[in-house]
């Protein structure tokens, strides 16, 4: 049965959630779902913007169907070719016939290695560049170009009519919509702002120069809806403001919370001691924001997204094979590759004969754009001694 909505002057909701999808892009644990979001604007012409994933391409096709009644579709325009919205095209295109593709030269690119038995020839292709528009009628679409926002092909596009930006992947975040379409209909610091952060994060989160960018396009638009690919659809002023100030922070890597973030791994429970012990004198000493978390069991998609948060970091983590615990590893090499920076961190190694986590650690943390990293190597032989605790009140004294 069809799901729709009218989301503003002639524009309508044809996307939809999902929750039976454990992991996204097969990497990213998904709790609570996702939505795939679509939308069609009607006026002198019909035009789709994007398709779906396949999980949910039957209701969607049946939205689009609902929507446009007897009217044909006139264009689909593609403004991200990730299969997560670019997967149903093949299928539209085959109920669609006389549609006109408008995408980037790029897209175009990656939509025939994708579709290679489609004969794109035999469709009416419009390729569009930043600044192009899209006249549907009172709705004109204007294309910005959005590179690596989330891929090197991406287009926004804003309508000047209803003053929509159509955001692809910006502004969205994990989790399905329950009913609701609209952040202000939600709570949205309850129910998605982690998500969001840890979408960002992990996903764009390599590339705060070229979001930076957008936003700074993006500020010269009076922008009134936000229709991003996942989550709510932001209408409210205050909303707008609130979710670009987020990734004002999140783009240029500066914290959220000025707090003590402390990740371990622990083998036999030694490591996760010092973590304690760490945290019960930081609470001891006045400081308001400490978490812990165990690499073992918190996916590395969240401490990601954690680390972006706090202003502090604390690794401490078992020595492994003449190196480090290999999910303490696999985090410290996920902040790597998202340029994770302008923090305060410290390391904590353990060993019972031959301690190597420090060094192993160090090497990738020391690659890192302005990092403050504690000076001092902090070196617990088993389990904490007199004399690691002494360090551990220096090392609270750096984290002030
Ligand atoms: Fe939601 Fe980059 O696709």
């Amino acid at each position: 049965m069809h799901i729709t909505r009218e989301i503003n002057k002639d524009i309508f909701y044809v996307g939809g959630s999902e929750r039976r999808i454990s992991l996204f892009e097969n990497i990213y644990p998904l709790t609570y779902g996702v939505s795939y979001n679509s939308y069609i604007i009607l006026d002198e012409k019909t035009a789709l913007l994007e398709t779906v994933d396949h999980s949910i391409s039957e209701l969607f096709f049946e939205n689009i169907k609902y929507v446009l009644k007897d009217r044909k579709l006139d264009y689909l325009v593609i403004h991200h070719m990730e299969p997560d919205h670019a997967a149903s095209i093949k299928e539209l295109l085959d109920i669609y016939k006389d549609l006109t593709l408008v995408l980037s030269a790029q897209a175009f690119n990656m939509l025939k290695n994708f579709f290679r038995d489609v004969d794109f020839s035999s469709f009416n292709v419009q390729l569009i560049k930043e600044g192009d528009k899209l006249i549907l009628g009172k709705h004109e679409l204007t294309f910005v170009a959005a590179p690596m926002v989330h891929w090197p092909e991406v287009m926004l596009s804003y309508d000047n009519y209803t003053k929509t930006l159509f955001s692809a992947d910006a502004f969205g975040t994990f989790n399905a919509l329950d009913g609701h379409l609209f952040m202000d209909e939600y709570d949205y610091e309850h129910d998605f702002l982690d998500e969001a952060r840890r979408y960002y994060t992990n996903i764009v989160g390599k590339y705060g120069i070229q979001v930076q960018s957008v936003l700074k396009k993006a500020s010269t638009l009076d922008i009134k809806m936000i229709c991003p690919l996942h989550g709510p659809i932001l209408r409210t002023s205050s909303d707008i403001t609130y979710l670009i100030n987020k990734y004002q922070l999140w783009s240029t890597y500066t914290p959220e919370v000025d707090g003590v973030l402390i990740v371990y791994s622990s083998i036999y429970g030694h490591s996760e001691n010092a973590a304690n012990v760490l945290a019960n004198e930081l609470s001891n000493k006045g400081f308001k924001k400490i978490k812990i978390y165990d690499t073992s069991k918190i996916d590395t998609s969240i401490l990601l997204s954690e680390a972006f948060k706090y202003s502090k970091l604390v690794l401490i983590s078992s020595s492994y094979n003449a190196g480090v615990f290999p999910l303490m590893e696999k985090f410290i090499l996920d902040l790597k590759a998202h340029l994770y920076q302008n923090r305060k961190i410290a390391i904590i190694e353990n060993g019972t004969w031959a301690p190597s986590a420090y060094n192993a650690i160090n090497a990738v943390i020391s690659t890192l754009k302005n990092i403050e990293l504690y000076p001092t190597k902090i070196t617990m032989m088993s389990s904490i001694s007199e004399q690691n605790l002494n360090e551990f009140n220096n090392l609270i004294e750096f984290l002030k």
